[in-house]
This record gives C-alpha cells, sequence and structure tokens, in this order.
C-alpha cells in the first residue's frame, strides 16, 4: 500500500460519502489496471539522493502560460466536484487560489464559470470537452472569456466514454440506480445534510445555464453519453482558434507522435495524461509515458503530466521524468471530499513540503534544476 496524505483522505472521503460517489471518484476502467500501474510505476521510481549542497534557500516557484504559480502544480478538472462537498468547486478553487496555483473548472461541473471565476483570489483555467453541441462549445468559451479565465484546458481522450464496470456496482448507474443512490445518502446522513440538502442546485451548472432549464444526475450521464464526439480530429480543433485567444493546453496526450501533432496544431502545452485510468484501461501509466513525449517535445510547448499522483515525492519525479508541471486529480478530490476547502490547502500544505524535503535530498534548489539526473537511471527510468 502507497502511504501518503493522500490515502489518508482517501479512506476519510470513503466513510464521509454515498458510496456510489466514492467508487465514482476512485474507479477507474474495466479492471483498473492502468489506474494502478499509474500510482504504483510512480511510486517505484528511484529518487537520486544528494547530500551536502547547502540546500538553505528553494525556489518552489515557476511559470506557466504567463501565469506565476508558487508551485508547479494545478488541480485538474474534476467532474461533479460539487457532489462531493458543498459548492465543492468553489471550495476547491477558493483553496488553490490562495495557495498561488490554478483551479480548472470542468466543462461538467455543479457550480457555474459565473459562480467560481468571481469568488476567487486569481484567473482560472477551464476545461473544455469535445462535444457534438458545438453551439454548447462556443456559448462556454464566450461565458469563460467573460469570466477572465485565463488557459483552455482541451480534453482529447474522450470521444467515447470508458466502460466503468465499478459504477453500475456501485449505484451511480445500472438497475435501480435512482433508488440505491437514495438509499446511500440516507445512510450518510453529514453527507445528505452539508451537500445532499445545503449544496444544491446539484445541476451541471455550465450546461444548464447555456439549456436555461435545470440538469440533474440523470441528465449528466444521457447527455453526456449522447454528446461524445467520435469523428473528432485535429482539423476540428481549428474553429476554437476563432473563439480563444489565450493559452490552450491539449489533455490526454500518451503517444510522442500526438504530442507533435499537438506542436504542429500550435498548443501552447499538453497534459500528459490517461484520465486517471478511467478511459482505456491497459494504456501506459503517465510516468511511463512521459519521457519518450519529452524527449520528442520539450521546449516546444509546456508539458504538464497527471495521472497517478499523490505525493510531493511524485510531483519530483515527474518533473524529472520531464514534465514542466503537474495537475493533480483524486489526490485534491479526496481531501476536499473530506474536509472540505481547508482539507485541500491542508493537502496542498502536506504536498510543498513533501517536495521541499525531496528538493533538499535531490540537490535541487529550483523547479528548472529537478532533471532526469534526480533520479537514479540504472534502474531503468
Ligand atoms: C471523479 C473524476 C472526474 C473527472 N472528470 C474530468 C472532467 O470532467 N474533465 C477532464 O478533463 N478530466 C476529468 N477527470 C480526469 C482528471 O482531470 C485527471 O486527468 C485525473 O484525475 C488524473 O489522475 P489521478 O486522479 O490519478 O491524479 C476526472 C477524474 C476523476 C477522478
Amino acid at each position: 500500500m502507497i502511504i501518503s496524505a493522500s490515502t489518508d483522505y482517501r479512506e476519510a472521503a470513503r466513510r464521509k460519502l454515498p458510496p456510489f460517489l466514492f467508487h465514482y471518484i476512485d474507479g477507474g476502467a474495466y479492471a483498473e489496471y492502468t489506474l494502478k500501474r499509474n500510482v504504483e510505476d510512480l511510486a517505484g521510481i528511484a529518487l537520486r539522493q544528494r547530500v551536502l549542497k547547502n540546500m538553505a534557500e528553494l525556489d518552489l516557484s515557476t511559470e506557466l502560460f504567463g501565469e506565476k504559480l508558487a508551485m508547479p502544480l494545478a488541480l485538474a478538472p474534476v467532474g461533479l466536484t460539487g457532489m462531493y462537498a458543498r459548492r465543492g468547486e468553489v471550495q476547491a478553487a477558493k483553496a488553490a487560489a490562495d495557495k498561488g496555483i490554478p483551479f480548472t473548472l470542468s466543462t461538467v461541473s455543479v457550480c457555474p464559470i459565473e459562480e467560481v471565476a468571481p469568488a476567487i483570489s486569481r484567473p482560472m483555467w477551464f476545461q473544455l470537452y469535445v462535444l457534438k453541441d458545438r453551439g454548447f462549445m462556443r456559448n462556454a468559451l464566450e461565458r469563460a472569456k467573460a469570466a477572465g479565465v485565463t488557459t483552455l484546458v482541451f480534453t482529447v481522450d474522450m470521444p467515447t466514454p470508458g466502460a466503468r464496470y465499478r459504477d453500475a456496482h456501485s449505484g451511480m448507474s445500472g438497475p435501480n440506480a435512482a433508488l440505491r443512490r437514495v438509499l446511500q445518502a440516507m445512510t450518510h446522513p453529514a453527507w445528505a445534510w452539508d451537500v445532499g440538502l445545503l449544496g444544491k442546485p446539484h445541476d451541471l451548472g455550465n450546461i444548464s445555464t447555456y439549456r436555461g432549464n435545470p440538469t440533474g444526475l440523470a441528465d449528466y450521464i444521457g447527455w453526456l453519453g449522447a454528446n461524445f464526439d467520435p469523428s473528432i480530429s485535429w482539423k476540428d480543433l481549428e474553429w476554437i482558434r476563432d473563439f480563444w485567444e489565450g493559452p490552450m493546453v491539449i489533455k490526454g496526450i500518451l503517444d510522442p507522435e500526438d504530442a507533435k501533432d499537438a506542436v504542429k496544431f500550435g498548443a501552447d502545452g499538453i497534459v500528459v495524461s490517461n484520465h486517471g485510468g478511467r478511459q482505456l484501461d491497459g494504456v501506459l501509466s503517465s510516468a511511463r509515458a512521459l519521457p519518450a513525449i519529452a524527449d520528442a517535445v520539450k521546449g516546444e510547448l509546456k508539458i504538464l503530466a497527471d495521472s497517478g499522483i499523490r505525493t510531493g515525492l511524485d510531483v519530483v519525479r515527474m518533473l524529472a521524468l520531464g514534465a514542466d508541471g503537474v495537475m493533480l486529480g483524486r489526490a485534491f478530490v479526496y481531501a476536499l471530499a473530506a474536509a472540505g476547502g481547508a482539507g485541500v490547502s491542508n493537502l496542498l500544505d502536506l504536498f510543498e513540503k513533501e517536495m521541499r524535503v525531496a528538493m533538499v535530498l535531490t540537490g535541487a534548489k529550483s523547479i528548472a534544476e529537478i532533471s532526469r539526473d534526480s533520479l537514479v537511471r540504472e534502474l531503468g527510468v
């Protein structure tokens, strides 16, 4: 078992949340091999200990897409975050902004763009899916721009949803799902009161604002299922450039050839990601995919990485493998579900402390000094 703050928060989230929500967060696609490897491959990478290098002064800050970040971290887009804590997107975004790092609002958030952006002390990022309803996409881009969103994260690894069998077992989907969800909420009264009742409305805020009528969880599953677009290609992305002049990051790259196409397209960044093992089970973990991608495109655009990051040490590992920054997914969601915005703040403090120890003991005084020399290469990295 991997021991970390996120492991503790995961346990706390498991106790707090109705099972259908916990397993929706915790689960992956099919037999969950990639989900497991994301975590294990990262944890298995040996850091190279160096000593006696006067490491009194450390600088964890960095710059991404013209923004100063206190640490090379951003919170990843996570759908339905407002179901895990009361108005969860606002709570998580505040915690991130107060710590000096970006929050990325998902297309399928509970709180709409217009609720989150004005509540926080720095501009946020916005994630968009490729959906058949291009009218929605245009509308979302215009609203993001109006709300002062700086960076657009375009998720391309969901042209069709992966099969998440856990969701059928847990009551998120499958037979009698609605009834099972109600029963589960009744046996988790703290969540039912704090989030289920006081956290309303539980719309998909961005979509109901566009449609002009409220949406519920059943709509979420139905609308999304009907709207993913398997016909998408690089050519289809070009029209987005007419609607979005700011930095654009392509999320869901796992292959060096696709990374090169992202450079050709003119992307400002990519996220090396397998969607946290939630899409195609059996693909490479991000940690194993990253070095070849960095060899292919490092310096031509910014490389972010996610999937499997559970500790500050993992952040340092991803940077050493070639990332310029990382995104946290489940790690922050578990903390949010367990303890709200204060949980996310605490988790980010712990990540910072863990990164500091890793930097001191690998001899890296700044983010730029973290490199493959920070790893023991003979072990196959
Ligand atoms: C519950 C959940 C919902 C997610 N929703 C989205 C989403 O709406 N858009 C998106 O681009 N990625 C989504 N992701 C993927 C994350 O952005 C990120 O890639 C992933 O969580 C990273 O893996 P990790 O959780 O192991 O750190 C979601 C992940 C989880 C766990």
